[in-house]
């Protein structure tokens, strides 16, 4: 692997300063680091946007953040509120809180992020991924940036056929050995673009590749077989109900509690369901409820079937025991509500304008 560890650096940088992908938190290949006082905030909250979520999903809120709050200084002094309702749709609401956190703690320390990996990692919600891609990207450093298009690249490269995870640290090693010292953040960016354009989960696309000369997949002639995966748990199902309950044009909505599934998101009333069980039937109000539908949702280890009640008393009082708001039904695309229950609005809303 010696020789071929730099020539695959290069033949990846080669490709990349062709090829990158033009993207808003990036710099141009090879570009002189920027000297952007909210460059480092950009790609912290670019790569924290990009955990578990696509670039093409990202951009649209990456340009609203930023056109929002320029700088780490306006993210740290903007409402909890805004921050979670503008974060909705990009699932995974922990990250929006950790994002707050982060900022205001960048903040409290003087404005500047950590220019170090380790320095990074201490920061509220920065795991190892986070840090290592800010650290590169951010700042020069070499760091290695795994991330899922990185593994899948390295697994194929060398034909690593342990299962997933248990492959992460022999993919580490590999990663680790073909990591150029300079432009660090450029390869970690190389290898996520090679992954999602060319060295696709289906159908790779090897024969644009710059690595196919030193693939052993490809010579072998089955690249999709890597990287290997563990068989997946079935997830189990949860069943629950979500509660409608309108009043002179507006729906009330609550504030979910804590740091929970969904926390501090928008939501419609349920009935308690959560990733151990099902829901408890039980209503919000006496009276009677009209069912609306079935929403489905995939959460990471459960899937959901809720069902959509809707209040049809008359006169009404607000909803013992939740914390919440009647929120306008003009302006419920406003409210942001994370998807779940936006696909329930969004069934109701429709069922709405059928009876008008
Ligand atoms: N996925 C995670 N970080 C990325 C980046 N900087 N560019 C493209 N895809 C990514
Ligand atoms: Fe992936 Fe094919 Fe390139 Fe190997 S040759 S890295 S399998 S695209």
């Amino acid at each position: 692997m010696n020789t071929s560890c730099t020539d695959i650096a290069r033949a990846l940088l080669d490709w990349y300063d062709a090829h990158a992908r033009v993207l808003p938190w990036r710099a141009l290949p090879g570009a002189p680091r920027s000297d952007d006082a909210a460059w480092p905030y950009r790609v912290w909250l670019s790569e924290v946007m990009l955990q578990q979520t696509t670039v093409a999903a990202v951009i649209p809120y990456f340009e609203r953040f930023t056109s929002r709050w320029p700088s780490v200084e306006a993210l740290a002094a903007a409402e909890d509120g805004d921050v979670m309702a503008a974060w909705a749709g990009l699932g995974y609401y922990a990250r929006a809180r950790n994002l707050l956190a982060c900022a205001r703690e960048v903040v409290a320390r003087g404005g500047e992020f950590p220019d170090s990996e380790a320095g990074l990692r201490a920061l509220p919600g920065l795991g190892d991924y986070t840090a290592a891609a800010v650290a590169a990207i951010a700042f020069g450093r070499r760091a290695l940036v795994v991330d899922a298009n990185v593994e899948r690249v390295v697994a194929r490269l060398y034909t690593i056929d342990e299962p997933l995870p248990a492959a992460r640290k022999a993919i580490r090693t590999v990663a680790d050995a073909i990591t150029p010292d300079e432009r660090s953040g450029d390869f970690a960016q190389a290898i996520m673009d090679l992954g999602a354009q060319v060295c696709t989960t289906r159908a790779p696309k090897c024969l644009l590749c710059p690595l196919s000369d030193v693939c052993i997949a490809r010579q072998q002639g089955e690249p999709e077989r890597f990287p290997v995966k563990a068989p997946k748990k079935a997830k189990p199902v949860r069943r629950g109900r979500a509660y409608w309950i309108e009043r002179d044009e507006a729906v009330f909505l609550m504030r979910r509690p804590g740091r929970g599934m969904l926390g501090g998101m928008r939501a419609l009333p349920d009935d308690g369901w959560n990733a151990r069980g099902d829901g408890t039937g039980e209503a919000p109000l006496p009276g009677d409820w009209q069912a609306s539908g079935l929403v489905q949702h995939a959460f990471t280890h459960f899937a959901l079937e809720m069902q959509v009640l809707v209040w049809s008393g008359k006169v009404c009082c607000d909803p013992g025991g939740f914390n919440g708001e009647w929120w306008p039904l003009a302006r419920i695309g406003e409210a942001g509500l994370p998807t779940l229950f936006d696909k329930a609005a969004r069934l109701v809303m429709a069922q709405r304008e059928d009876m008008a």
